[in-house]
């Protein structure tokens, strides 16, 4: 008998024969909900969990003496996570440090790598950037003199999804001091390709940065060898550390010992931290763009979900979070959910080299399909105008878990369920 590539059977088979699916039992799972919901927030594991509780009782029992004595110390602790994330982003151990938050992080690697001279005044970044980083890039500009409507050089997306390599090396031109640019877009999950972008930079005498927020702990990066002068992401995604968690910073060690846009003691060389110099001499590395003292407790499950990760392989993950948003694409055009009368349609990439770790569904009634989705305890999210993001997540996301989202898919509108929702998204979507 032919296998039915579309039933439950064959969902259940991969998840027989899926080498992650151990991790899952590691996962604290909303009960009764499929949760697609991780490339917002992704979710406590027990291992993050225990690395927060180990972290308090160190404080307990160590008090001040755990900055040298815990288990790894806290003084070096944004260096210690740094060395852990440095293989997801293919740097070495000192060219990342976990401190900071995403847009904070932005604003520090922008005031120290913008560097607006004569004509070359521009920042490059995309009509499809998440909002909070076109307002600090507004506001990085202000601070040099220069003028945002002038000086920010927003590449327009030709289909209102993704954005042309062609386009972001067409707008390279002399006028321009920066790229910032997103890895993954946070709407369509569209993966820029990275190497492209900076080669064409750099021939053309700009530097260039990734906000990385949507692919760090999805799609691996090669950031040393594609010659990447810096990049940030949060760790509250797909790196599960928890909502608003410390972020993390990458920077190319050929700009080693540049001064920092914005500094702080915690940047200081660590061996002369406290002698309370007012003369700045900042960390040899990436460290040197910590700006405080690093919050301890919202680090800490950086270093459980790390080193879970490293225990997982994440080329591994990569390899199962494509084969997820594959099987996903798949099953909504087999069982003809692309089609009328349910009309969704599928705004990312279906070329794996152009994909990060989320599908966006997008349908016209987008709000109320989401709406509708959660009452059939679907936990997606929603991004305006039309998408609903399913992210399918390797350590903890099944593919029964696929199959069922896609039959909920189905169901909301069979049943008009979506036509009862009301208009708008919520505050929060
Ligand atoms: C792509 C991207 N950049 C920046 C941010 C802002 O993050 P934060 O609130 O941690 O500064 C987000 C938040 O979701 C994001 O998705």
């Amino acid at each position: 008998m032919p296998v039915d590539v579309a039933s439950l059977d064959h969902a259940r088979a991969l998840d027989a024969a899926d080498p992650l699916a151990s991790f899952r039992e590691r996962f604290y799972l909303p009960e009764g909900k499929l949760y697609f919901d991780g490339n917002s927030l992704g979710l406590l594991s027990t291992d993050a969990e225990a690395a927060v509780l180990n972290a308090l009782d160190q404080w307990k029992r160590l008090a001040i003496g755990g900055w040298m004595e815990a288990e790894p110390a806290w003084f070096t602790f944004g260096e210690e996570l740094g060395r852990l994330a440095a293989p997801l982003v293919g740097a070495e151990a000192d060219e990342v440090v976990v401190t900071g938050t995403t847009t904070v992080n932005l604003h520090n690697l922008t005031a120290t790598f913008y560097r607006p001279e004569g004509e070359r005044r521009g920042i490059i970044a995309t009509g499809l950037d998440f909002p909070s980083d076109i307002y600090a890039l507004q506001s990085q500009i202000r601070l040099k003199g220069g003028d945002p409507d002038r000086d920010l050089i927003i590449v327009p997306s030709r289909d209102g999804r993704t954005i042309e390599e062609d386009d972001l090396i067409a707008a390279m031109t002399n006028q321009v001091a920066l790229a910032m640019l997103p890895s993954v877009l946070y709407r369509s999950g569209q993966l820029l390709d990275i190497a492209r972008l900076s080669a064409a930079a750099h021939e053309r005498g700009l530097l260039i940065g990734f906000d990385c927020a949507h692919s760090a702990g999805s799609v691996p990066h090669q950031f040393d060898r594609d010659d990447v002068d810096f990049a940030f992401w949060c760790n509250y995604k797909y790196l599960n550390a928890g909502p608003g968690s410390v972020g993390a910073i990458y920077v190319n060690r050929r700009h080693f010992g540049a001064t920092p846009g914005l500094t702080g003691w915690w940047g200081y060389h660590k061996e002369r931290q406290f002698d309370m110099r007012h003369t700045w001499e900042g960390a040899p590395g990436a460290g040197a763009w910590q700006i405080s003292t690093n919050p301890l407790l919202s680090a800490a499950p950086v270093l459980g979900s790390l080193r879970m990760i490293g225990e997982a392989g994440f080329d591994r993950m990569r390899e199962k979070s494509l084969a997820m948003t594959n099987y996903l694409i798949s099953l909504l055009e087999s069982s003809g959910l692309l089609d009328a009368p349910y009309h969704y349609r599928i705004g990312t990439p279906r070329d794996v080299r152009r994909r990060g770790g989320h599908v966006s569904v997008e349908h016209d009634a987008g709000p109320k399909i989401a709406k509708a989705l959660k009452q059939l305890g679907v936990i997606p999210d929603f991004r305006p105008p039309d998408v609903v993001r399913l992210a399918p997540i390797p350590l903890y996301t099944s593919y029964a878990d696929i199959w069922e989202v896609v039959q909920r898919l189905r169901q909301v509108i069979d049943t008009g369920l979506y036509l009862q929702m009301p208009e708008g998204r919520d505050l929060v979507s």
